[in-house]
This record gives C-alpha cells, structure tokens and sequence, in this order.
C-alpha cells in the first residue's frame, strides 16, 4: 500500500467585508460585466484591517478542532504565504505562538498560489519518514496589500482569505506532479525589499543586476495573457500527471479542485481533460483568487457541506507565480 497523505481536518477565514464589481467600478475604469465575463468572479472579501496571521490562526483553530487534534500534538507548521506580514518571524511561527503549539517546528513555503499543493507534497514526505504524524498546513493571503488600484487589469482578480487543513499518515492513493517554468517567471512579479540602499552598494544600478524590469513600488504586476497561456496546459499536465503516478485515470476523480484564478482557465481545463465541470468545484464567483489559500478554502467548504465522503478520489490542482503549478491526488 502507497504512502499517503490523509486530510483529518479543514479551516478557513474570510474577511466578513465583501466587495462587488460595482464597489470596484466606483475606483477604477471597469464594469461587472466586464469582469464577470472575463473571469466569472462577481465579489471578493478584502480584509478590513484583519492581517494574515490573524487570518491564518482563525483557519487554523477550525482545522484543528475539526481534525480532534490538540495544539500540542502539531510537529510541524507549514505556512504559505507570498503577502507576510513580517519577512520573520514567518506566519508559521506567529500561528504557532497563538495556538500554543510548542512541540511544532514552524517554516514557510514559498510557491506562490501553489503553495497548499506544494506543502501538501512536502507533509507527506516527512508523514512517510516518520519524523511526523501531525502535520498543520495554513494558507493566509491578504492579496489586497499587493494590489495596485490604478491597475484594472490586476486589481479585479485577486481577493483575502485563508485556508488551514491538519494532515496525517494515510494509507490510500496518493501521486504528485509538481512543476516550475522560471523563464516565465516575469508574467507575474512582486518585489520584496526595496532594493540595497547602502553607501557600500555603488554598484546597485548595473543593469546586469536587473533581473526583471522595476516595478511600481510594492505592487504586483501581471502578464495576463501569458500566465493564461501557461494555465491552459497546467492544470490538465499536472492533474493527468499525478493521476498516472496515483495508477488511475483522471475520469476515475470523484472531485477535481482547482485553483481558483479565473473561470474560463477551469472551463478550459474541463474541456481539455474532459472532465465535468458537475465533479470541480468552484467558489471563484465569491471570492476570487485568494492564492495558495483558494485550494483550502475550498476544501473547508466542501467538507462542511458533506461533499467529501471517504475513499473518493480528489485532485488538488495549484498554479501561479514562479511559474509554478502543480496537482496532488489523494483518497479523502
Ligand atoms: N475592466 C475593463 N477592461 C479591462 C479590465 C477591467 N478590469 N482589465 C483589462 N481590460 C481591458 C484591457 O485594457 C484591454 O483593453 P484594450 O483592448 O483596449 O487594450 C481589454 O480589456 C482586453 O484585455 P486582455 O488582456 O486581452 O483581456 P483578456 O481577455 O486576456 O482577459 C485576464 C484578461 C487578466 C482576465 C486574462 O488574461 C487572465 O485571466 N489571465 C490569467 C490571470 C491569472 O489567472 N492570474 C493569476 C494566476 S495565479
């Protein structure tokens, strides 16, 4: 029997703020039809003030009290997060403190809107070895942070939210394809630090240095056709990559879960793989792309909602910055 990897618990948070296309229509030149049409996404939740270790801890707390785990039998804390609050401590350790999970070590997972199905990948790893049995996955963003409000072509897509999952040894399916396309990597960009600013960098403007081209201040900023051309193929070469290393075929899925980027990339994913959109699931209308935390957002929505039952068959599907994309097949 395979090693695998069993989700014993589901979390999440929404900022309670929503806001509509129209709100959005009030600050920049867009309409709902526009963005609805585009990208099926008609509202979001933008924090209020709520930041992402809050966020995280308040889906963190639902996941671990779902899973019937106390916060002292966590081994590890893996946060994914690409909008900190803090470069450190990470997410991970501020989770860690307001849980009381002193027997975890904390870290975080840089894989931009990948990381749940990265740090999916990586926790079963380390359930395999052993070297852990309980494993808190936590998934926080406040994308608004990030989001240029001058910029129509960004500011509509992205929303806040976080999605917590505890997981342990399974004995199930289980297959990954993991996958990373740095050559793309400028499609979508955000600074970190500003820059070295010291008296001893005089050579700080050599264009060698000038991996990509500057941006403005802290903003994100997108190449909105070429990171849809590359999501045309990610989804359907991981989701049929992990299926084939799992020893099934897609159409044996029970659930496909996407990230949540844009409808018409899961349309076409659907179309490709030909697999129903009836067996994806979708809450981008609600909440648009909330990164890394859209997988277990909506893996907290299904299990509340009694749509998982053990033993199906799920495909987790992730992809964004780096360029990164990648799918996890588990048995729920
Ligand atoms: N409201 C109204 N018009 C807008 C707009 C908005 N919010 N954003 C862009 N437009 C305009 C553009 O300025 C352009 O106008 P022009 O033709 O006069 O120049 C026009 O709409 C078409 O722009 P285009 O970029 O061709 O639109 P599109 O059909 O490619 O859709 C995206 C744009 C961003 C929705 C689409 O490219 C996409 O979804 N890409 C993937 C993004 C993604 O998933 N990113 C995250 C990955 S994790």
């Amino acid at each position: 029997m395979m090693s695998s990897v069993f989700i014993a618990g589901t979390g999440r948070y929404l900022p309670s703020q929503v806001v509509t296309n129209k709100d959005l229509a009030k600050y920049v030149d867009t309409s709902d039809e526009w963005i609805v049409q585009r990208t099926g996404i008609h509202e979001r939740r933008f924090s209020t003030g709520e930041p992402n270790w809050y966020m995280g801890v308040q889906a963190a707390k639902q996941a671990i009290e779902n899973a019937g785990v106390a916060p002292e039998e966590i081994d590890i804390i893996i946060s994914s997060c690409i909008t900190p609050d803090y470069f450190y401590p990470t997410v991970a350790c501020s989770i860690q403190d307001e849980l009381g999970a002193v027997n975890a070590f904390c870290w975080n997972l840089g894989a931009a809107c990948s990381g749940f199905v990265y740090a999916l990948d990586v926790a079963r790893g380390y359930l395999a070895t052993g070297s852990a049995k309980t494993i808190l996955i936590v998934c926080a963003e406040n994308m608004s942070k990030s989001l240029d409000f001058d910029d129509r072509s960004t500011c509509v897509l992205f929303g806040d939210g976080a999605g917590a999952a505890v997981v342990k040894k399974g004995e199930g399916l289980y297959g990954s394809r993991m996958a990373s396309d740095g050559k793309t990597g400028a499609a979508l960009l955000a600074p970190a630090l500003l820059g070295v600013n010291t008296p001893f960098a005089y050579d700080k403007d050599n264009p060698k240095y000038n991996k990509y081209a500057p941006t403005k201040g802290n903003y994100m900023t997108m190449d909105g056709r070429a990171v849809y051309r590359f999501t045309a193929h990610a989804i359907p070469n991981t989701v049929s990559g992990a299926c084939e290393r799992a020893g099934i075929a897609v159409d044996e899925l029970d659930w496909l879960i996407p990230h949540q980027a844009n409808l018409r990339i899961i349309e076409k994913a659907s179309e490709r793989m030909h697999f129903p959109m009836e067996k994806i699931y979708v809450n981008i209308d609600r909440f648009a792309n909330t990164s890394c935390a859209s997988v277990p957002i909506c893996l907290s929505e299904m299990n509340d909602q009694g749509k998982l039952k053990r033993g199906m068959k799920i495909a987790l599907a992730g992809f964004g910055g780096g360029l990164t994309s990648g799918a996890v097949v588990i048995e729920w």
